[in-house]
Parts: structure tokens; sequence; C-alpha cells
């Protein structure tokens, strides 16, 4: 795969829902993915991590008791005792019964409702290479050949190299809490097609310079609409968001 530079070919939509349906559903589920496509989304973010028997889950945590009913380590755990967990009561009882989904079934979920995803790979401590490895095989394997590919991100280097190593051509984006001084000969040396930053650490000159590098700079977690429509007027390709109406907001 071979992509112009941006802004010519970017080929993802400005507005991504966070954790998949931001805060209107809980976290990292098919509810939430469901919810951000409902909403208007053309595309969501969630987070991706291993099991113990190295299934790939949507989690945040590398712990289940903020998400879920479970206890203890995410990574101590086999993937068949994670799917049990309920993944929804704690955001509502709307969402009761809601469960952790395997990338599989969250990539089919897009398929489905035909948007596309950026897949936070969030290895727990120690296992980042392996992460980045089983979360790339497993797009490679699911995703059709010809339809626009899931944008891979970490903020593990070891994550995306191994993600890179596995299927070279998967688009990878760097994720940054703060823009490091050396941003561009990051993004050379590893092959990244985009940069992903926290909006909080960010001032509009930094992003200018990005972007007048050619490259796509996406901001998360960006929720207030003044806020936002000074980042889309610098330049920003991307906001991350868990307000859903925020793009409506913009607009208007
Ligand atoms: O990928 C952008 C953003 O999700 C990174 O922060 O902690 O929400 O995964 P976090
Ligand atoms: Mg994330």
């Amino acid at each position: 795969m071979t992509l112009q530079p941006w802004p010519s070919q970017w080929p993802y939509p400005l507005w991504i829902a966070h954790r998949g349906g931001g805060s209107a559903a809980p976290e990292n589920t098919l509810a939430a993915i469901r919810t951000g496509a409902t909403a208007g989304f053309g595309m969501v973010e969630f987070d991706v991590m291993l099991s113990r028997d190295d299934v790939p889950l949507l989690i945040h945590d590398e712990t289940l008791e903020r998400t879920t009913d479970g206890v203890g380590e995410v990574s101590a755990h086999s993937a068949r005792a994670l799917l049990q967990l309920d993944a929804g009561r704690w955001h509502g009882p709307a969402f009761a019964g809601e469960r952790i989904p395997t990338l599989d079934q969250a990539l089919d979920c897009l398929l489905a409702l035909d948007i596309i995803a950026n897949i936070e790979i969030k290895p727990a401590t120690g296992f980042e290479r392996r992460t980045g490895e089983v979360v790339a095989h497993a797009v490679a394997a699911r995703w059709p050949a010809g339809v626009r590919p899931p944008l891979l991100s970490s903020f593990s280097m070891d994550a995306l190299e191994a993600a890179r190593e596995a299927v070279p051509d998967l688009p990878r984006g760097l994720l940054f809490e703060r823009l490091p001084e050396d941003w561009a000969a990051r993004v050379r040396a590893h092959g990244a097609l985009s940069v992903h930053c926290d909006q909080s650490a960010l001032d509009v000159q930094q992003l200018r310079a990005v972007r007048e590098a050619g490259l796509p700079l996406l901001c998360y977690t960006v929720n207030d609409a003044a806020r936002a429509r000074e980042l889309i007027a610098a330049g920003v390709a991307g906001l991350f968001t868990d307000t859903l109406d925020l793009p409506q907001r913009c607009a208007t």
C-alpha cells in the first residue's frame, strides 16, 4: 500500500469517536462502536490488549476493575474467562450484559457498519512486541483486500515496530502524550503515516509545523467546541472526541 503525502490522499475522516462511542456507551465494547456509528461517525478509536492466551481484546486498562466486574490483571486471564465478564453495567443498567469484544468481533462490526477504526495497540507491560505482532496479524487475516485498512497506533514503539515487521503495509501512527522535539526523525525512522498527540499539551504552532511538514496530526481527546474549531483552523487531520454531538456543534 502506497499513500501519497497528506492532504492529497489522507484517507480517514476528521472526527473519530474515542473508545468506540465516547462517553455515550461503555468504552471499548461493540455497543460503543454501534453508538459511534449511529451518531454519524465514520471512524472510531479503540484500545486492544492481549489475554493470557494471546487473544487480542478491546480494553483500555491493564486491570479489570474499572470497566468490568472482574478483578486483577487482564494479562493474567484467559480469553475464555475475560469474555464472560460484564463490561457494560459500570456505565449504566441499559448496558448490563455487554461483553469485552475480541478484536475479530470488533473488525466484523466495523465491516458490517461500513466504518473504519484507529486501533490503538495498548500492550500490558512486558507484552509490547507480542501485542503489536498479534494485532497486526489479526487485522491482516480478517480485513478484506482492497478495503481501506484500519490505522494502527501505539504509545509503545516496541509494539509498533513489531506490528511493522509482522505486516509492513498496515498504516501506523506514532502516539505521544507530548509531541517530542524529534518527532520528524521518529516518523521517518519508523515509516509512520501520522502523528497522534494529546491536545492538552499541544500548541497551535506545533500543529502547524507538523502540518507544514506534510504529516497528518490527530489530537485526543477534544471535547470542547472552541478548541476543536481552533485545531481545525490550524489544519488538524483528526479529532478524537468523547462528545458525540461535537461535530454538529462545530459545523454551525
Ligand atoms: O489513541 C488516542 C487516545 O485513545 C490515547 O489515550 O488513554 O484514551 O487510550 P487513551
Ligand atoms: Mg486509546
